[in-house]
């Protein structure tokens, strides 16, 4: 009786010592001064001899049983110890009160998003996608497409020129010169990339736009190719219902030259403010590659013939998302961006 007694007082001491714990260090203490080598319990299990023989086995299971309950006891004494304290550590540095930050999602530019579609329309028909040098030559940018130092066309393309004959690409033709001295015909490509005019600032204009050109060149190829082709371009971009045609003009390095159109998105082709009233939305320009490009390039126009395209993918995601001013796509303000 004696034995049980003492063996109730150990375990509510260390109930009570326990309870007024506050540290990790407090509970390893308790540990080693109740389970220790000279613990406690293990004084109370060295009394067992001191019990008659009939007695002792059944105090040796009361104190193995005492003990296991005191190493279940330290250890979620610990765990409280813990989560009191990572309790603590947040208050000081969280106010779980304050209201969150809106979590912003990205959203791809619908500016990138077109040049996305359109490269995508090419590539699935087999088109290689490159890309060309923002600084380019004289040689490539000009006088390789048929437009000598001389020629009035290059006052057409305001260029911001550049020390040592250098120039910042007013469109992307260059690459045409490009791919055709480093590849031998057959070849389809398109070329996505920035162009650069010194243009003043407006609603429509800016110094620094995109272009995606396109070039096919290989033997037996016709305007009808080119048609086809721009019409299937439009209708992925705009819709089934698209129409396209083709008016006369002029380009140094195609003959014969033609501006894009197509039905005016807005108004499906009956006039209306995007259009001027026309129906039509011109989108870029176009031709059959001048025999001088081909010369220049070490191609023979006796054998292959090909068409060009170089389109303003400004204008194409202007109507495309009804925008009217091309400031907007680098004015960077978020309320803008959201919504593509
Ligand atoms: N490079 C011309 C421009 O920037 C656009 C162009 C017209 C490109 C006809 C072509 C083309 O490839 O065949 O105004």
């Amino acid at each position: 009786m004696d034995f049980e007694r003492a063996l109730a007082g150990v375990e509510s001491t260390f109930e009570q010592r326990l309870g007024a714990a506050t540290r990790d260090a407090d509970v390893a203490e308790i540990q080693v001064a109740f389970l220790g080598r000279s613990g406690e319990l293990t004084l109370m299990r060295r009394a067992i001899g001191k019990l008659p023989p009939e007695e002792r086995p059944a105090a040796g299971q009361r104190i193995n049983a005492v003990a296991e309950r005191m190493e279940l006891r330290l250890a979620s004494a610990l765990e409280t110890l813990r989560a009191r304290g990572l309790d603590a550590a947040l208050k000081q540095h969280v106010d779980a009160t304050f209201p969150a930050a809106a979590r912003r999602r990205g959203s791809i530019h619908p500016i990138r998003r077109t040049l996305q579609d359109v490269c995508d329309f090419f590539e699935r028909r087999g088109y290689a996608v490159v890309l060309g040098p923002e600084v380019e030559t004289e040689y490539h940018a000009f006088d390789a497409l048929n437009i000598p130092p001389d020629h009035p066309a290059r006052e057409g393309f305001d260029t911001f020129y550049l020390p040592g004959g250098l120039l910042l690409r007013p469109h992307t033709s260059p690459m045409q010169v490009r791919t055709m001295l480093a590849h031998q015909p057959p070849l389809a490509l398109v070329v996505p990339g920035r162009c650069y005019r010194r243009d003043a600032l407006d609603a429509r204009h800016s110094f620094a736009f995109h272009q995606v050109e396109g070039l096919v060149v290989a033997e037996g190829i016709t305007m009808a190719h080119l048609k086809g082709t721009m019409e299937a371009m439009c209708r992925e971009l705009f819709g089934p219902q698209q129409r396209v045609r083709f008016r006369p003009s002029y380009f140094p390095f195609t003959e014969p030259s033609a501006e894009v159109d197509t039905t005016c998105p807005g108004c499906n082709g009956i006039g209306c403010r995007t259009c001027s009233g026309s129906g039509w939305l011109e989108i870029g320009g176009s031709g059959m590659v001048h025999p001088n490009v081909f010369r220049e390039v070490g191609y023979d126009p006796s054998r292959v013939t090909g068409w060009a395209f170089g389109i303003g993918p400004e204008r194409i995601a202007m109507v495309r998302h009804g925008i009217d001013d091309i400031r907007e796509f680098v004015d960077n303000e978020p309320a803008f961006l959201e919504q593509f």
